[in-house]
């Protein structure tokens, strides 16, 4: 890790991988904005032995950090406090190092998602039908800052129904939540359509069939591209979604809650949504 003058508060965003995040980019402009001197940086760390790698980090006096894939749950074990939302969620990608060595998790995710939906983009939950595509620990992280806002209906499709089965066990006490393969939707429309599976990663969408996109439905991908549409966004539009947004507001608004628990201030995200834009 570069060397900094004790002064200056450090973060960073752990990850494997890592070094193409955003994070550091977004949080630097953060700081900038509010007049604040903070480093972060981007640190890979290796698939074993999570914890250890902490310790070293909070050691080397790191007042916080960013957890990305694949240590959110195991990030969540290490903490000695947790927050309602990091509790629910299972999973943990903000890490606090308290002057007394403990260490504060927090889920940042839910919330940067309700945010960029409602505050960026007007798109309202509240008695709507909320279609989630996809079961992993993205979806784990979204749920219940989703039920909180009561939609009419909300329905989980995964190719493997047992794991969206799990899932929905948790949260089936917060709301109306089911769950479905992708070939038992039919056609009932939605009026949000959330893509959180990882078939981006390999450019490709869920097996989703195209009737469930009505004339206003939108359609939201937790990814983000900078370069083009994700392929999802792609493929939603080409099918006649009302709009089709991708996640890169999403990725700004968690990190502006990350920003607020470490630093006590609340930034200004839409300037940074449209620098990031700008800039590709
Ligand atoms: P994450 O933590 O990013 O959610 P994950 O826990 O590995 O990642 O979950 C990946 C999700 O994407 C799963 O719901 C997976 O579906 P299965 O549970 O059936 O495996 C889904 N997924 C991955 N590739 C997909 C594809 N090509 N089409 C549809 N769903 C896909």
């Amino acid at each position: 890790m570069a060397e900094h003058p004790v002064s200056i508060d450090r973060y960073a965003v752990v990850g494997n991988p890592v070094a193409h995040s955003l994070s550091p980019r977004i949080h630097l402009s953060f700081a900038g904005q509010m007049q604040q001197q903070i480093s972060y940086e981007a640190i890979e760390l290796a698939i074993d032995d999570f914890p250890a790698q902490i310790e070293k980090l909070q050691q080397q006096g790191l007042k916080g950090a960013n957890v990305t894939v694949p240590f959110k749950q195991q990030a969540w074990e290490i903490c000695s406090q947790r927050s309602p939302r990091a509790e629910q969620a299972g999973a943990v990608n903000t890490l606090s190092f308290n002057d007394n060595g403990e260490i504060s998790g927090d889920n940042t995710d839910g919330t940067g998602l309700t945010r960029d939906l409602q505050d960026n983009h007007d798109i309202r939950i509240p008695h709507r039908k909320i279609l989630i595509l996809g079961a992993g620990g993205a979806v784990r992280g979204v749920l219940a800052p989703l039920l909180a806002l009561e939609p009419e209906r909300l329905v989980i499709a995964n190719r493997t129904l047992k794991k969206a089965e799990i899932l929905a066990s948790d949260f089936i006490s917060a709301g109306a939540v089911s769950t479905c393969g992708y070939d038992d939707l039919g056609a009932d429309k939605f009026d949000l359509i959330i893509n959180a599976t990882a078939a981006g990663l390999s450019d490709q969408v869920p097996p989703l069939n195209e009737k469930v996109i009505g004339s206003n439905s939108i359609c939201y991908d937790l990814m983000y591209r900078l370069d083009g549409p994700t392929a999802f966004v792609a493929w939603a539009r080409s099918r006649g979604a009302a709009s089709a947004i991708d996640g890169l507001g999403m990725l700004v608004e968690q990190a502006a809650e990350s920003f607020y628990i470490w630093r006590g201030v609340r930034v200004n995200t839409s300037e940074v949504i449209d620098n990031l834009r700008d800039k590709f």
